[in-house]
């Protein structure tokens, strides 16, 4: 069958391991495309997307539109900060304002988690949910995976360890749903604060001491502190963050095996990684932001029935 299970993608916890390999094989066909002198191909010609955007991105909104022009859509793109949100429009006003205009898929990013699924309740457009809270972030579990999947082949018994701020990441809680589909087993490492409770019951093992959790795993995706969703101090400060918790090639050249190294983006260069980390040739950083354009090109391309 070669046929997404669901109408929308509006988080990892929602899709099958079929979906995910599906996804993950047809990008590895738009990777092709995308590195052919012409980038282009008409499979999505005929569909318009709205990209709405209530929430900052370089990385995600950039990706999606560039994925979207690989595929010959029609493009509209919205920002909050500059829409008549701030004259008090809600978003279901502003969605219907802008399907009236005739759009087919919405991609969008939003700061409440389960806004994706509120919308894709209400109107009558494909969803694709481009990071919703501290909730989901489907698209970069998935390129993750295809990265993840291109230097190690079958993610089945691989050992990843997602480093960093647990509690405030949707990046974190996507890829446990996606690797565990996979067959991987996870770890996730961060001091106690930034570790929400429930993870254990996820199937994930729980370790607060950083070299231990490098030296099991054979991926580390080291996480952001998210200080812009801490309301409260979850550490003393971000200089011992980075002594107990940041990675430099001191300790990355000190294990026993070389691991890869991935990043969602935006780094803090200097807080949970070095620009030396960052840089080496064990980081994967560059590869995952490479990929997402394929990941996005086949999610866009199966949701919208192209298979
Ligand atoms: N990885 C990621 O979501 O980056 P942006 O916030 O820049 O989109």
């Amino acid at each position: 069958m070669s046929k997404l299970s669901v109408n929308h993608l509006l988080g990892i916890k929602y899709i099958t391991k079929h979906d995910i390999d599906l996804i993950l094989d047809t990008a590895t066909n738009f990777k092709e495309v995308i590195n052919r002198p012409i980038k282009k191909v008409p499979s999505l010609r005929d569909l318009t997307v709205a990209n709405l955007f209530f929430e900052n991105s370089t990385r995600t909104r950039l990706s999606f539109e560039l994925a979207q022009k690989r595929l010959s859509a029609d493009v509209v793109n919205f920002s909050a900060s500059s829409s008549s949100v701030k004259k008090g429009e809600t978003l279901i006003d502003t969605v219907n304002n802008i399907l009236a205009m005739k759009v087919d898929m919405v991609v969008m990013r939003h700061s409440s988690a389960g806004a994706a699924e509120f919308l894709s309740k209400k109107v009558n457009a494909k969803i694709v949910n481009a990071g919703d809270g501290a909730h989901e972030h489907p698209t970069q579990a998935l390129l993750d995976a295809f990265s993840m999947r291109e230097k190690l082949g079958d993610l089945k018994g691989k050992k990843i360890a997602i480093i960093g701020d647990i509690l405030h990441s949707r990046v974190a809680l996507s890829n446990i749903f996606c690797l565990q589909k996979l067959g991987a087993e996870v770890k996730v490492c961060g001091p106690k604060t930034l570790i929400p409770k429930y993870i254990e019951s996820l199937g994930v093992k729980v370790e607060t001491n950083l070299r231990k959790t490098l030296e099991w795993c054979d991926v580390a995706n080291m996480l952001r502190i998210q200080l812009e969703r801490q309301d409260i101090k979850f550490f003393p400060s971000i200089r011992e963050y980075t002594m107990l918790y940041g990675l430099d090639k001191t300790l990355l050249d000190s294990l026993s095996k070389k691991i890869i190294i991935m990043h969602p983006g935006p780094i803090n260069r200097g807080v949970e990684i070095t620009s030396e980390v960052a840089d080496s040739d064990q980081s994967i950083i560059l590869n995952q932001v490479e990929n997402g354009v394929a990941v996005r090109m086949a999610v866009m391309f199966l949701l919208a029935g192209r298979q």
